[in-house]
């Protein structure tokens, strides 16, 4: 018997890349259907709260299914190759300690020999500045790093040495899309490529969903997505979000994945939030600190006038003592009884 997630069939392709990226995938046996679902072989207890099952599985052609397995470096090396990399549509993305440098090129190789989706595999030099783009280097395959990444029906392009994108988010767009009621107006405060807006409007029925970035690239990646999708709702801008919101429609739904940071921006969200409407947040921080911070967000937000309730979930450890919460911020139609301060 092998273990296995049981996965709606529209959800199997993004939450298969994700395991994939997440080396989590069960590469020995085959993934088949059942009823509406599919049975993804993994190698982990579980996952992201899918049910996890028992199943008879057929065995997966042999052939080497770890790039660690062929990758030509000095066997006194081998320990330090990556169990983990990116993957973003056919577009590998792997950080590499100093020692394994002068193998970039044998591990690149590796890679694509492995993983026959992957056409081009890039050295992650990490994330830089505000539009937290990557710094990218070829070391195998040809073409660039613009490439299509498929989630829930929609295509989504994207280049991440262009623009911010994040493939693992996909279960949290479909939630949120799951959410929204017909007709309502959506702002994505720093929407990227407008992954958030492009599922929703796929999936839901919003009047309008304004994506907004200060990078100019993502709204060219964002209408492209507008585009190719077919989708007429989505309105892609560039700019600061903290001042362009005052020049849109109140929301019914705000959308604020800048996680280090986004806090810092829920104040003019919820000054542009209807009541009744929720604000969704990103946040790392430190696990310990997080009830702290929870109270603090509701107190600020009473002194401004507003009465909030929170509803939260860990998305994903950041590192040993950190997480990734998602948090609901909901606006309730009266106002808080400790009303603004009066100076
Ligand atoms: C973590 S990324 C999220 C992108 C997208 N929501 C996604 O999930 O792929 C944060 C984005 O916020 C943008 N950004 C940072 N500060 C901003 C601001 N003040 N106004 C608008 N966008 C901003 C960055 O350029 C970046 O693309």
């Amino acid at each position: 018997m092998t273990r296995c997630v049981r996965v709606p069939k529209r959800e199997g392709e993004s939450v298969r890349s994700a395991l994939f990226s997440e080396g989590l995938l069960d590469l020995g046996a085959r993934i088949r259907a059942d009823g509406d679902c599919l049975l993804i072989p993994v190698t982990c207890d579980s996952y992201q709260g899918y049910e996890v099952v028992e199943a008879d599985m057929a065995v997966q052609e042999q052939r080497p299914t770890d790039y660690r397995d062929v990758a030509d470096v000095p066997e006194e090396l081998k320990e330090h190759l990556p169990s983990s990399f990116d993957v973003v549509g056919d577009v590998a993305m792997i950080k590499l300690p100093e020692e394994l440098k002068p193998y970039a090129g044998e591990i690149g190789e590796a890679l694509l020999k492995v993983n026959r989706s992957l056409r081009i595999v890039f050295e992650d030099h990490g994330v830089k500045g505000d539009f937290r783009i990557r710094e990218l280097e070829r070391i195998a395959g040809t073409g660039t790093s613009e490439t299509v990444h498929k989630e829930f029906g929609v295509r989504l392009y994207t280049d991440p040495s262009r623009v911010y994108f994040n493939p693992r988010l996909s279960s949290e767009r479909a939630r949120i899309a799951n959410l929204v009621q017909d007709g309502e107006t959506v702002i994505d405060m720093f929407g990227g490529v407008a992954p958030f807006g492009t599922v929703m409007c796929h999936l839901a029925k919003p009047e309008v969903v304004y994506s907004i970035d200060l990078n100019p690239e993502a709204e060219h990646f964002a209408r492209m997505n507008a585009e190719r999708n077919h989708i007429g709702n989505l309105r892609p801008m560039t700019g600061d979000s903290s001042v362009l919101v005052h020049t849109l429609p109140m929301a019914d739904r705000i959308i604020m994945n800048l996680p280090q940071i986004a806090d810092r921006f829920l104040p003019v969200a919820l000054s542009r939030l209807n009541h009744g409407g929720t604000v969704h947040m990103y946040k790392i921080i430190e696990r310990e600190e997080f009830p702290g911070f929870l109270e603090g967000l509701v107190e600020a937000a009473a002194r401004d006038g507003h009465s909030i309730s929170v509803s939260h979930s860990e998305l994903k450890t950041y590192s040993p003592t950190m997480s990734v919460y998602s948090l609901d911020v909901l606006k309730h139609r009266c106002r808080s009884r400790r009303g603004p301060q009066v100076p």
